[in-house]
């Protein structure tokens, strides 16, 4: 089922979800990424651009500890003593493991199109669910006290955010919270930038757009409207502006490592659709990350929350 044709799944009269239709496959138009495109691999019936392969798990597990120490925590709702908590898109677990750590007597669900870090340990009260969020949530109306989503702008085509966001809701219970942390993907999310930035800026944004990605930072800018128009009250946004490189201390150096890592691993798919060869891209990176100490340079993200009614 392509993107646009993406509706929240009916609902039996029970209020439980309708079985999920079968997937006739992502349709990808101009640029099908091959499963394994040099040492990486990524999807290939999705529109999601970053690979699932070990280098990935590790780098959104670097990302996991300075996002925490970013926010101070992890997350910035103002919950209680959640009993259910869900986690959509949930990367390696490790935000849902130490939620569940956290909050004991809460059963924690992570979904994930595919589960990595299958065998570690994670706590008793961790629970892992296959899906996707553009084929809707398998979980009833309600079912959740808390609903967290973080880092899925490069996985859900901008045209469906607000229907992902409705589902987010749906599965809340009212009186719960949902929470979306997006990243910044406009060249104004990389203020100030030199050539080098902004070059592979063009180019990353370019790729994100043939997919139907948001290449332009308008998702992270309308976190709250999707939140308003899925029903939610007492919604707050927060913007946080982290510093790239040495000249931003500990966090800088760590922020700037995690993006260049990031960028890495979309150079596969941007040499091949760009003719550029991935030699020329990976010290385009360098030349980039030697800018953002000159330039002192930010990346913006943010934080949305709000409560069902
Ligand atoms: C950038 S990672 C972020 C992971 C995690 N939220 C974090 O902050 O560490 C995006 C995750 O979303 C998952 N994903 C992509 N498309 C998805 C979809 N349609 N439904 C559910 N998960 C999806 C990917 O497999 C990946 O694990």
């Amino acid at each position: 089922m392509p993107w646009w044709l993406f509706r929240r799944r009916s609902r039996s009269t029970s209020g439980a979800p309708a079985p999920a239709q079968p997937s006739s496959g992502w349709q990808l138009g101009e640029v099908a990424l091959p499963l394994l495109h040099g040492s990486r691999r990524y999807l290939q019936e999705q529109p999601y651009l970053l690979p699932k392969d070990l280098g990935e798990v590790n780098r959104l597990d670097f990302q996991h500890y300075i996002l925490r120490a970013v926010l101070r925590g992890n997350y910035l709702a103002p919950i209680q003593q959640p009993r259910r908590i869900l986690d959509v898109g949930c990367g390696t677990g490790q935000w849902a493991f130490e939620l569940a750590q956290q909050f004991p007597q809460a059963q924690v669900i992570g979904l994930d199109l595919e589960q990595v870090k299958a065998a570690t340990s994670p706590p008793p009260n961790y629970r892992f669910v296959q899906g996707d969020i553009l084929q809707g949530l398998p979980f009833d109306n309600d079912s959740f006290d808390f609903v967290h989503q973080r880092l899925l702008v490069l996985a859900i085509p901008q045209a469906a955010w607000p229907d992902a966001v409705q589902e987010l809701v749906r599965v809340t219970a009212p009186g719960g919270w949902v929470e979306l942390v997006e990243a910044g993907t406009a060249l104004q999310d990389y203020l100030p930038s030199g050539p080098a930035t902004q070059e592979f800026y063009q180019l990353g944004s370019q790729l994100a757009a043939l997919r139907s990605l948001d290449g332009e930072g308008l998702v992270m800018r309308s976190l709250t409207r999707y939140l308003e128009e899925a029903g939610l009250v007492n919604i707050h946004y927060q913007v946080l502006d982290v510093p790239l490189g040495e000249w931003g201390g500990r966090i800088g150096s760590l922020t700037a490592l995690n993006v260049r890592e990031g960028w890495k691993a979309i150079s596969a798919p941007i040499a091949a659709r760009f003719g550029r060869s991935e030699q020329d891209l990976l010290q385009l990176i360098e030349r980039a990350s030697q800018e953002w100490n000159e330039f002192r340079t930010s990346s913006r993200m943010a934080v949305a929350y709000g409560q069902k009614p």
